[in-house]
């Protein structure tokens, strides 16, 4: 514990949660709470609601729920100490220094040493590239198309061309040897008790935090010498999964989208060429973090990825990653240019703004590189197409957003409307979501066999979306066939609810206090989707009860006690109507 609880209270009560959401939300009064635009998940109706009397806030599209400091913490990507102190600033009360623990004392100054260490080396590779040795560097960024005032821009260095002096001008700065082994700049040689710096003979580009700050270094070489770039490796200050190459910029860019690139050499001339939103994984596959990183200052991705194979497998990644993070991606073509770089130099800012404009929606890029992937003289690859775009559709919670791609894909690749909505029926009864929907995404460790927890939830689901089924349902289905945990509160609550002319499915999530089953629950409210044509509908209900009940029966055989002949007949006696049930739907 670092903080007192009464500092903590303190910094809670100088915090309004409505003021400070409404900060990051816009909030309308409604009642006695405030709604808006859930800022943690995409929607285009509002289901977050900030509750002034209880000071929480509640998502009920996405279950995100908490005080002022959890938004602090999920909104700003914080950890809990970070966020009160963040809260307290804005409040203008004072940290104390008693609350800080020697350790985090020690890890702070720590990491002040070792930012000073990224920046020193870095005003030392700032000058080489300036003095007499580096001309050779400058002339290579020159013939790349950098002005002087780009290379300024991004700190560009250079290393030297054998790679001696940096160790004595950062041990002249006052570092010591601890610090420097802990840099990346070098490789320590115990057995010879040396140094030997990581970089050299290479054009140093500094890799910033969104705050400025230097964290390490990419290092490219002049010619073809392989490794091509090296970076620095990970270290106590240098994340690679959550930081992006050139987002200290981009940051402040006016544009309301970020471009997202391969490489360094892309961003700096995209910079140039005035696309000062353009950032950079670095030399990995985008990650979440990044995503959730980019998520504080935009919603809308264009992915700048190289024209090439593997570029179009990375943005295949990157789009359903950056969806599940909140955020809309758009894929930029640059064929026959090879990246941004090379677009930019023969087709220069216009050029790429045209291409810009043309960009293509995320789930169309996924949908049109699927069809690219069929044969489609063969029928069955023609049907597994069919399928497969059916899937991806359901992907899409939202009944709207789902269809009106739906129309899109169907008229794009010529298939009869009735054709896809047939499919997504077809899949829905089979209560099949596709495996990139976070909500229903299985955690580990749940049990193996799923088919009956499956259907329980498709009924609790449907029961929520159309409450007068429960009419029907409990003539053959109560509570007590839903399995224990989870799905037979829900049950429980929604069949008394109805029965009590209260029902109101929201009010279940109240039930749970862990985030996970929050989540799960509002998963289920949120729905599966539900067959549109009312006899699909029926066929599917009755198909989804008989699989329900025939799970209960066989828990309720299982745990019979062996003595209990009345208990045994009742149990018969619906194993009986089940059988007729099962043949009166033909299955
Ligand atoms: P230029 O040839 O300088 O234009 O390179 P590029 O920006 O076109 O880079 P490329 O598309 O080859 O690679 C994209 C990014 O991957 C680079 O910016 C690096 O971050 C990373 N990368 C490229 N080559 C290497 C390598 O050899 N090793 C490592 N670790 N990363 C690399
Ligand atoms: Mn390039």
């Amino acid at each position: 514990m670092r903080y007192s609880e009464e500092f903590i209270e303190k910094v809670r009560a100088a915090n309004n949660i409505e003021d400070i959401i409404s900060g990051y939300v816009k909030l309308q009064r409604k009642g006695s709470s405030y709604m808006g635009l859930c800022p943690f998940h995409n929607e285009k109706t509002p289901s977050f609601s900030v509750h002034p009397g209880r000071q929480t806030y509640h998502c009920f599209g996405c279950g995100a729920s908490g005080d002022v400091f959890n938004f602090i913490m999920e909104y700003d990507r914080m950890s809990f100490q970070e966020a009160i102190v963040s809260l307290a600033n804005r409040a203008g009360i004072a940290v104390p220094e008693n609350d800080v623990t020697e350790e985090q004392k020690k890890a702070a100054s720590e990491k002040i040493r070792l930012l000073n260490i990224q920046k020193d080396a870095a005003m030392f590779y700032y000058y080489k590239l300036h003095s007499q040795e580096g001309k050779v560097a400058v002339k290579y960024l020159t013939d790349r198309g950098l002005s002087a005032e780009t290379i300024k821009h991004f700190g560009l260095g250079y290393t030297g061309k054998s790679g001696s002096g940096l160790y004595a001008y950062l041990k002249k700065k006052g570092h010591s040897d601890r610090d420097l082994k802990e840099s990346g700049l070098f490789t320590f040689n115990e057995a010879k008790n040396t140094m030997q710096e990581k970089f050299w003979n290479r054009v140093m580009f500094p890799i910033m935090d969104i705050n400025r700050k230097v964290i390490g270094f990419g290092g490219r070489v002049f010619g073809d010498a392989k490794p091509k770039y090296l970076n620095s490796p990970e270290t106590k200050l240098f994340d690679k999964s959550r930081n992006l190459y050139g987002l200290h910029i981009a940051r402040s860019s006016r544009e309301k989208y970020m471009i997202i690139c391969e490489g360094y050499m892309d961003v700096i001339t995209l910079h140039q060429a005035g696309f000062t939103n353009a950032v950079a994984s670095l030399g990995t596959a985008l990650t979440s973090q990044q995503a959730a990183l980019l998520h504080r200052y935009t919603k809308d991705i264009c992915l700048m990825y190289d024209s090439d194979e593997a570029g179009v497998k990375a943005a295949l990644r990157a789009v359903p990653l950056l969806r599940s993070a909140g955020l809309n991606a758009k894929i930029v073509d640059l064929k026959p240019y090879k990246d941004p770089d090379e677009f930019i130099k023969a087709k220069g800012s216009e050029g790429l703004a045209e291409r810009i404009k043309k960009a293509e929606n995320g789930f169309m890029f996924e949908i049109r590189i699927l069809y690219e992937s069929y044969d489609m003289s063969d029928p069955q690859a023609v049907s597994d197409f069919y399928h497969e775009a059916a899937r991806k559709l359901l992907t899409f919670s939202d009944e709207i957003e789902r269809n009106s791609y739906a129309s899109s894909v169907s008229r794009m690749y010529n298939i009869a409307p009735e054709v896809l909505k047939r499919q997504l029926g077809k899949l829905a009864m089979q209560g099949i979501r596709s495996e990139e929907t976070p909500q229903m995404a299985e955690r580990p460790g749940k049990k193996k066999d799923k088919t009956y927890d499956r259907a329980e939830k498709i009924l609790l689901s449907w029961i929520c979306q159309k409450p007068e089924t429960i009419e029907m349902v409990r003539e053959y289905i109560g509570s007590e066939d839903f399995s224990e945990g989870l799905n037979r509160i829900m049950a429980d609550n929604l069949f008394k609810m109805y029965e009590e002319k209260r029902f109101n499915p929201v009010a279940v999530l109240n039930l749970f206090e862990e985030t996970n089953e929050k989540s799960d629950a509002a998963a289920i409210i949120e729905g599966s989707l539900i067959p549109e044509r009312e006899e699909d509908f029926n066929k599917a209900i009755k198909e989804v009860m008989l699989s329900v009940k025939s799970a209960s029966l066989e828990r309720k055989i299982e745990n019979l006690p062996v003595s209990d002949m009345a208990a045994f007949q009742k149990v018969m006696a619906e194993k009986k109507n089940l059988e007729e049930m099962r043949k009166l739907i033909g299955g």
